[in-house]
């Protein structure tokens, strides 16, 4: 059995990169009995080597490492969205393409292992796949479709992190289709549970959309060994969460929309000003958005930053993460138990009133 499929809380903590997701965050959910996430993308492998030592200051209990895989350089419409916020009044960034630092993150760690390595962006080699399990570390692949979700089968995963259209921030998919607003096509979460549990026999992760207890028996009970929560987990003290990115899921005033506006990748943010503004014109240009929009998104103004967030951010509650997650387990074993109730669980078929009337 594997780390994920024995959780004494099946709750994960999303990694959750960009300064968001802390080592108090993933130390404060071990606690609790779940499994935390550190984000590794967008962090020097010096930096993660910091991050990974001061969890393991803080806990003794087992917890995961998450890495970006790089992606094929496009620069297609890449100058002119930068004359685009120029013309907009914004200084951007320099459009760098670079490979986030994968190999030396990744050297990093099967120099020292964690218990458990999630890839996001695409899908690692069988090669890779197999030196980290050489060092006794699991590997869990993020998947947004049923085809993502064969390809991560056939390279040896552990277990598969199953992405609905539902998530906050960035969609996982391993190529992201310039043709498609979306990156490839969406398929909600439950749906696509269903879909990959029909070509898989690897225990899944639910990710995307959920906020409470209920959506967390929902997955369980759709087929998922535990459920991996983003959004639910911002607005917790022990998380980097900005203050103008906490205000505006605090405020609950406007829908989610996906957007390759901010990092010319698709991700799911709260509505304002700027991606309205240029949602339509932004290329398919990941990292070179990302590098371009970062002093603009570094200003906190809640009209031109990101406010990335799943499309149930209105559900989010602001706790400290230990009490965040009893209130989950509490509330999903209500969930469950009222399910099993409605479904009869444990009442003998042949005693039932209705089963006699109908019988004939
Ligand atoms: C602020 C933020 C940052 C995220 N960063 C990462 C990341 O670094 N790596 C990753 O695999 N997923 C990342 N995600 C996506 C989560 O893994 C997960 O798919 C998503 O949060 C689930 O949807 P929810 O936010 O509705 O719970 C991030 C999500 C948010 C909200």
């Amino acid at each position: 059995m594997g780390l994920t499929d024995s959780l004494q809380s099946p709750v994960i903590a999303a990694p959750l990169a960009g300064g968001v997701g802390t080592p108090e965050l993933v130390a404060a959910v071990a606690a609790a009995g779940g499994l935390g996430f550190l984000p590794g993308g967008y962090l020097t492998p010096e930096a993660l080597t910091e991050q990974i030592a001061t969890v393991h200051r803080l806990s003794v209990r087992p917890f995961g490492v998450n890495l970006f895989l790089p992606g094929p350089r496009r620069d297609e419409g890449v100058a002119q969205y930068r004359e685009r916020l120029e013309a907009s009044g914004f200084e951007p960034g320099e459009p760098i393409h670079d490979d986030d630092h994968y190999p030396g993150k990744l050297e990093l760690l099967l120099a020292d292992p964690v218990p458990i390595v999630s890839f996001t962006f695409g899908c690692p080699d069988a090669e890779t796949v197999a030196a980290l399990h050489g060092v006794g570390s699991e590997v869990a692949v993020t998947v947004s479709s049923p085809d993502e979700a064969r390809v991560a089968t056939a390279v040896g995963a552990d277990v598969l992190v199953v992405q609905g259209m539902e998530a906050g921030a960035h969609r996982g998919v391993h190529s992201d289709d310039p043709a498609h607003p979306q990156g490839g096509e969406t398929f909600g979460l439950v749906a696509l549970l269903r879909l990959v549990a029909s070509v898989t026999d690897r225990p899944l992760i639910a990710a995307g959309g959920i906020m409470d207890g209920a959506g967390i028996a929902a997955v369980l009970s759709a087929g998922a060994v535990a459920a991996q929560l983003g959004t639910a987990f911002l607005r917790c003290p022990e998380a980097g969460t900005t203050p103008a990115h906490r205000a505006a899921l605090a405020a609950a005033k406007a829908e989610t929309v996906i957007t390759r506006a901010f990092t010319g990748r698709p991700a799911r943010g709260i509505r304002n000003p700027f991606l309205d503004e240029h949602s339509s014109a932004a290329p398919a240009a990941y990292p070179q958005l990302h590098h371009m929009t970062k002093p603009i998104r570094a200003l906190g103004d809640p009209d031109s930053m990101s406010l990335w967030a799943g499309q149930a951010y209105p559900l989010g509650r602001q706790l400290p993460v230990g009490e965040l997650v009893a209130v989950l387990l509490d509330e999903a074993r209500a969930a469950a138990a009222n399910t099993a109730s409605r479904l009869g669980v444990g009442r003998s078929t042949l005693g039932r009133p209705m089963a006699r009337q109908w019988a004939g």
